[in-house]
């Protein structure tokens, strides 16, 4: 099993975190789909993966309602939850309203990781230190960003307690790989690490063409695995990266816990780079 090693990603009962995340994006927000969803993120925790990801914006608190439902009977202190406050609730004015409310949807008294979902008007520094006094208060463990580029996080790591940031969530996947050029790295020597996500390009939505590719569809037939397994191989290839794909289903989501036992090669590497290569020069973050 693939465990994240940064010692900010242990749940509260001590446990490490499985390298591989749970996205909820869009989950909670058809009522039609909800039975399968629940079963999805259930079957997920049943298969280890303990880290589920939400945010506020998902589907305006029903992604968290959601969740709230599943984990209701699972031991709390096993799992590790993370949610995310708009950059405009990113402040002193509204922030600790925000991350209460989202622990009321999630049927929680913490959250152990809260993210700022991307940067807005609200200055880095208020934020961390925002950050700071929800961990005090005992409502959150741990804080990090999403959507931050190299240098938004060289602001933030200046700024008083900015250093405390534990992760940075991205987007990345194998037809986006700008990060590798200097975000990854830096990240790296700093000893944060970075939630993947979009790890399947939302299933190929993000990217025409990506699920069908040669090198993809070759280097899947050697492992007997899905495409979505070795695009989720492919952002486990470095140990502090988190992928965090969205399932539906309970198959989906057993399909994807199968990509922590893929072991790609460096010839694998090179096929899937074939058609998409590792970057040469700096690149904007990609979001959507
Ligand atoms: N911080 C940010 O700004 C930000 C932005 C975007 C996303 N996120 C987070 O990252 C998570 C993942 O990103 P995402 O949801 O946009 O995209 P994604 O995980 O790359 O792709 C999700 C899509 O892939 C499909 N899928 C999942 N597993 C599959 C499998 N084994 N075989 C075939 N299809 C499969 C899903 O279908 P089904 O739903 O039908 O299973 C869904 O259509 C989000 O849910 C969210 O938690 C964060």
């Amino acid at each position: 099993m693939k465990l994240i090693s940064h010692p900010a990603f242990q749940t509260a009962s001590g446990s490490p975190v499985v390298r591989l995340g749970q996205g909820t994006w869009h989950l909670g927000e058809q009522h039609a789909r909800r039975t399968s969803e629940i079963a999805a993120l259930q079957r997920g925790i049943a298969l280890g993966l303990n880290l589920i990801d939400t945010a506020e914006m998902y589907g305006g608190g029903r992604s968290e309602a959601l969740i709230g439902e599943a984990i209701r009977g699972t031991d709390r202190a096993s799992l590790y939850l993370v949610s995310k406050v708009y950059p405009h609730n990113a402040g002193r004015a509204n922030i600790f309203k925000s991350c209460e409310a989202s622990l009321k949807r999630l049927g929680t008294d913490y959250l152990d990781l809260y993210l700022l979902h991307w940067r807005g008007n609200v200055p880095l520094a208020e934020t961390a230190a925002c950050m700071e006094e929800l961990v005090s208060r005992g409502l959150i463990r741990h804080w990090g960003v999403s959507n931050l580029d190299t240098a938004d996080m060289q602001e933030l790591a200046a700024v008083p307690d900015g250093a405390h940031c534990v992760t940075d969530q991205i987007l990345y996947h194998l037809a986006s790989r700008g990060v590798e050029f200097d975000l990854l790295p830096w990240l790296e020597s700093h000893q944060m690490t970075a939630m993947a996500y979009c790890p399947l390009a939302q299933y190929g939505d993000l990217e025409r063409g990506l699920i069908g590719n040669r090198g993809l569809t070759a280097v899947a037939r050697r492992h007997n695995a899905s495409a979505a397994q070795i695009l989720l191989a492919f952002t486990l290839l470095r140990d502090f990266v988190i992928p965090i794909p969205k399932s539906s289903s309970p198959e989906h989501t057993e399909d994807n816990a199968k990509a922590l036992e893929i072991e790609l090669t460096a010839g694998d590497v090179a096929e899937l780079s074939r058609d998409y290569p590792a970057p040469t020069s700096k690149t904007w973050l990609d979001i959507v």
